[in-house]
């Protein structure tokens, strides 16, 4: 298969990837979403060195660190790249900002005049390009953007509140200036993903973290007909190039989005049964997560236990091992540590 052999050939085995092809490498290999970020001490002091958390991001140099801190720490398979899904609704021109210790807050949304502006992410380019030359060839760079529907939530949310009422019901009550909403994020993610797998990302994450709001009709609106417009468009653009979708809290919706978007990779939260979820989804789609980061924040023999259970899970398919959402900022290192050599000492 031509799109096998372009990754094989590109990334000499690179674990992430050939899982995402379908293999079942000795190792499971794995990393975290949100493995950088407050609960290392290292981020802590190059984000007090950068001034804001934005100013992190658009840092080429300092977001390369960021990025590179956890790798190093605790030798992840995979980095994923130090940014932020809302730094593309700020190149699409609407105001964004993180208040210390509080959410994002998003100025005023004006639909009409949202136009990218791929300039203004020329430094998260650069960052990729600077984590690739310094990550050794075995180690895969994962590129990342929010989906438009998570995307549309905090745009006219204005913030991040969980509930996202404002914008369900927007969705329902303005479907067609909602429609012209998703079809702009839409190509704006793709012109993002494509830009940076050309920076040297070797797989995309696609986050739509608020997937699990929507029922089934709305679902198949704004979730997954946006992927499947993104993954093909993608591979037009890139072609080969393997994408984990997250839509977390599709829950029964789980296996349709699998079969529909074109996915390599499927990432599982943690309140999807994994089992489950494989029985569903077959053999040939490579799953990843779903470890509750609550269970690792408390560590201990929680811990033990569910890494054994989800390994067991895990070992005659395609796998990466992951978190079910991302890293809690309260998390002690050492339970990191702790996980890294459990996962380290797994042979399948
Ligand atoms: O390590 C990594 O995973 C890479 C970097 C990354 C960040 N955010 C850094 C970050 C990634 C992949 C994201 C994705 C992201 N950002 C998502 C999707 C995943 C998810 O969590 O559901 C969302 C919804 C956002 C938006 C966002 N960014 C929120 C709601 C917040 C505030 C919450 C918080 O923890 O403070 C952020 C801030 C943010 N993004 C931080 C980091 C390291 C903390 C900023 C700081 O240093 O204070």
């Amino acid at each position: 298969m031509a799109l096998a052999i372009r990754h094989t050939a590109q990334h000499v085995s690179q674990d992430v990837l050939l899982s995402l092809e379908g293999m079942v490498t000795p190792k499971v290999p794995f990393w975290l979403m949100r493995q950088a970020g407050r609960y290392l001490p290292e981020y802590r002091a190059l984000r007090e060195k950068a001034g804001g958390f934005l100013d992190l991001c658009y840092n080429p140099e300092l977001a390369a660190e960021a990025t590179l801190q956890p790798v190093r720490r605790f030798d992840t398979d995979a980095a994923i790249l130090f940014s932020d899904i809302l730094v593309l609704p700020q190149a699409m021109g609407q105001e964004v900002s993180f208040a210390p210790g509080e959410g994002p807050r998003l100025g005023a949304l004006d639909i009409a005049q949202l136009e990218l502006n791929l300039e203004k992410l020329k430094p998260v380019y650069d960052a990729a390009r600077l984590v690739r030359a310094a990550l050794v060839p075995q180690k895969t760079l994962i590129g990342f953007s929010g989906a438009p529907w998570t995307l549309a939530c905090y745009m006219i949310e204005g913030e991040g509140n969980g509930s996202f009422e404002k914008t369900r019901l927007f969705a329902i009550r303005n479907e067609a200036a909602f429609a012209r909403l998703i079809d702009k994020l839409t190509e704006a993610v793709t012109a993002h993903l494509v830009e940076q797998v050309k920076a040297g990302a070797g797989a995309v994450q696609l986050f739509d973290s608020w997937a699990g709001l929507l029922p089934k009709t709305l679902f198949m609106k704004w979730v997954m007909e946006p992927a499947k417009k993104i993954v093909a468009e993608l591979r037009k653009q890139v072609p080969g190039t393997p994408v984990i979708g997250f839509p977390r809290g599709a829950g029964a919706l789980y296996p349709l989005y699998a079969a529909e978007t074109g996915c390599s990779g499927i990432g599982i939260d943690s309140q999807t049964p994994l089992a489950w979820a494989r029985r569903e989804m077959g053999a040939d789609v490579c799953l990843q997560g779903n470890l509750d980061p609550a269970i690792l924040c408390a560590g201990g023999t929680a811990l033990e236990m569910e890494v054994a259970r989800i390994l067991d899970i895990a070992r005659g398919q395609p796998f990466i091992f992951n978190l079910g959402h991302g890293v809690w900022k309260d998390t002690p290192p050492e339970h990191v540590e702790r996980l890294a050599l459990l996962l380290r000492g797994f042979r399948r």
